[in-house]
């Protein structure tokens, strides 16, 4: 990354932002000792990993391995780039940004899709109040929306047209490569010969909007029966598919803490239309534990609002799982009498009728307990039998006072003794208990694999190189002054796992030109990943004793770890290693004799 932020700037940028301060408007935090823990915003956990230690001005997350300074977090908190990161901590806090230019073409990328885009949803949006938007128009004028919804949503039309939004946007200096990025335009290339044309066409448009106001992706709806349904705009410099919601931008203000989540654009809209302003939806993916994120930032309580087919309830299943897992509450909201909740308010009482689906909404164990019972004929003995051995299983699941609850329900229901329902739960238990803890175990172990695959491939390999290396970085983070007395011995080629070799280069090339090694100071150097690994050595710093003579050891680890993983590649020796690495063999083969 080519930024040239002064480190005197960055270390102002700090000072003023403190960490705790700064974090705490996302994330609430319990003092514990030095630290302050809460739960992970980054991904989605009942018992807090997520540690901020103020003396480092760090901050990093045990059980997802992110971490970083104040400046990485509001960029991952806030979907920023490296630069508006800063920008935003110095408008917070008054600093005025230095007035170089920035090399940084990442931000400017994202910059330029902005303006794009938003010249884009202007263009639709004006297309569809003049002449060659009127069937998109009167499209949703059919489907029940006014003046007042259009704008609102600032929905648009792409007119029946392979080139209009093209010669639009170009009119207005943007080029067309740059419009392909941001996947308005595509581009075939024939015999050699480019040929520029609208993503959309002939389409009613739902622009999305993140959270900061920016248009970030586009929904086209075709007008007819004819397929595909919705084309939406793929991966850009700003946007990825499963990161944002439709409408939180507007559903996120006065929502007392509630959701209302739908699959479809017009079931928002409808929604919106009939009062329920905390309606928002998926964007064409299942829901992904990105969004509930996002979502349990915003709510303590989620209605989720999927159609009655069976793909609508597939989906409910799987978010109920998603958000088990975190502290949000969730309902579900049975849609009887329509297929979503756009054709019931239009065919049903509209607002009324809708307040009476929420009121009746179902937490996760009615829900399940709701559909199996429908799978079984309860005037049959049979039917009875199987329907209870199935709620069993349920309850078995749950907690204790939950548990009693619903056992007099079902004893009610089903005219069955209570104790007896209870004790084909407690056998239940147990071995639903253990299923659960075995699958927990597992997810954790390969989730663990895959973080430290993806950070450093050559981390697992050599694990035991790997932490002796830890100890080094660590140690010379909190003490600068061991470099001196360890110069000698410390040089990058001792090192083995890329990553560490690469930190401890940006370390020592610091310190020697006596520059600081705080946190704030090295982002600039790093990539985010990088950055994940750094903010776990300043985490981690109850691991080493800060002591010379420890270093010296783990230098000692180093050197017999590299003379075994030379010895493991004949090929990599002189003929001399070579003739000394063969006798040693032979050595050990007539030992054995
Ligand atoms: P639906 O098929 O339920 O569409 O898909 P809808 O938005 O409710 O539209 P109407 O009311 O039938 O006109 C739900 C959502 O799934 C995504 C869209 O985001 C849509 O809003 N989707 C659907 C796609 O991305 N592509 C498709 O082809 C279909
Ligand atoms: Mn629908």
């Amino acid at each position: 990354m080519a930024v040239r932020l002064s480190d005197d700037f960055l270390e102002q940028i700090r000072d003023r932002n403190d960490i705790e301060s700064v974090i705490s408007n996302y994330v609430e935090l319990k003092r514990r000792g030095r630290n302050l823990t809460g739960l992970c915003p980054f991904h989605n956990e009942k018992t807090p990993s997520f540690t901020v230690y103020p003396e480092t001005s760090s901050y990093y997350c045990f059980g997802c391995h992110v971490g970083g300074d104040v400046i990485t977090f509001i960029r991952n908190i806030e979907n920023l780039d490296y630069i508006d990161a800063v920008k935003f901590l110095a408008d917070r806090s008054g600093i005025k940004m230095p007035d170089e230019n920035f090399d940084d073409t990442v931000h400017e990328k994202r910059k330029s899709t902005y303006e794009m885009n938003r010249a884009a949803a202007k263009f639709f949006h004006e297309t569809l109040l003049s002449e060659k938007g009127k069937k998109q128009l009167q499209y949703f004028l059919n489907r029940g929306l006014t003046k007042n919804d259009i704008t609102r949503f600032g929905l648009g039309a792409a007119p029946d047209d392979w080139h209009e939004l093209t010669n639009y946007l170009v009119s207005h200096g943007f080029k067309k490569d740059d419009l392909v990025r941001a996947d308005l335009i595509k581009l075939s290339e024939k015999n050699g010969k480019k040929n520029y044309y609208d993503n959309f066409r002939n389409r009613a448009i739902f622009p999305v909007i993140d959270l900061r106001g920016n248009v970030v992706a586009f929904g086209g709806r075709v007008l007819d029966d004819s397929k595909p349904k919705y084309i939406n705009t793929g991966d850009t410099p700003v946007y990825k598919k499963g990161k944002e919601l439709f409408a939180l931008n507007l559903a996120k203000n006065g929502n007392n803490g509630k959701l209302i989540l739908c699959e479809g654009y017009m079931d928002v809209i409808a929604l919106h239309k009939y009062g329920f302003t905390n309606a928002i939806a998926g964007l064409g993916t299942a829901l992904t534990p990105e969004q509930v994120t996002l979502i349990s930032r915003y709510a303590e309580e989620v209605y989720l609002c999927y159609d009655s087919d069976e793909a609508g309830q597939k989906a409910v299943k799987a978010a109920l799982s998603l958000f088990s897992k975190t502290g949000v509450k969730v309902k579900v909201i049975m849609l009887s009498g329509g297929k979503d909740p756009d054709e019931i308010l239009k065919k049903q009482g509209g607002q009324d009728k809708f307040k009476t689906l929420i009121e009746e909404s179902l937490n996760a164990v009615e829900y399940y307990l709701h559909i199996t019972k429908a799978k079984y004929n309860l005037d049959t003995a049979d039917g009875k039998k199987n329907y209870l051995n199935d709620a069993s299983r349920i309850l078995a699941r749950v907690g204790a006072i939950e548990r009693d609850v619903y056992a007099s329900k079902l004893s009610e229901e089903l005219g069955v003794d209570k104790n007896s329902i209870l004790t084909t739960v407690s056998y239940n238990t147990n071995r639903e208990n253990r299923a659960v803890k075995r699958e927990a175990f597992k997810t954790a172990q390969k989730e663990e694999r895959e973080v430290q695959k993806a950070f450093d491939p050559e981390r697992a390999k050599y694990l035991r190189a790997a932490k002796a290396e830890d100890i080094i970085l660590i140690s010379l983070l909190n003490n600068t002054a061991f470099y001196n007395k360890l110069k000698a011995d410390l040089t990058s080629d001792l090192f083995i796992t890329p990553l560490n070799k690469k930190i401890l280069q940006l370390l020592t090339g610091r310190i020697d030109e006596g520059l600081s090694v705080e946190i704030s100071l090295l982002a600039p150097h790093l990539t985010s990943d990088e950055m994940n690994v750094v903010a776990k050595l300043f985490a981690d710093t109850s691991m080493v004793s800060n002591t010379i003579e420890e270093c010296v050891d783990c230098i000692n680890v180093l050197k017999t770890e590299k003379e075994k993983q030379e010895k493991k590649s004949p090929s990599s020796m002189d003929d001399q290693a070579f003739l000394d690495f063969f006798a040693s063999l032979k050595k050990s083969e007539d030992d054995k004799k």
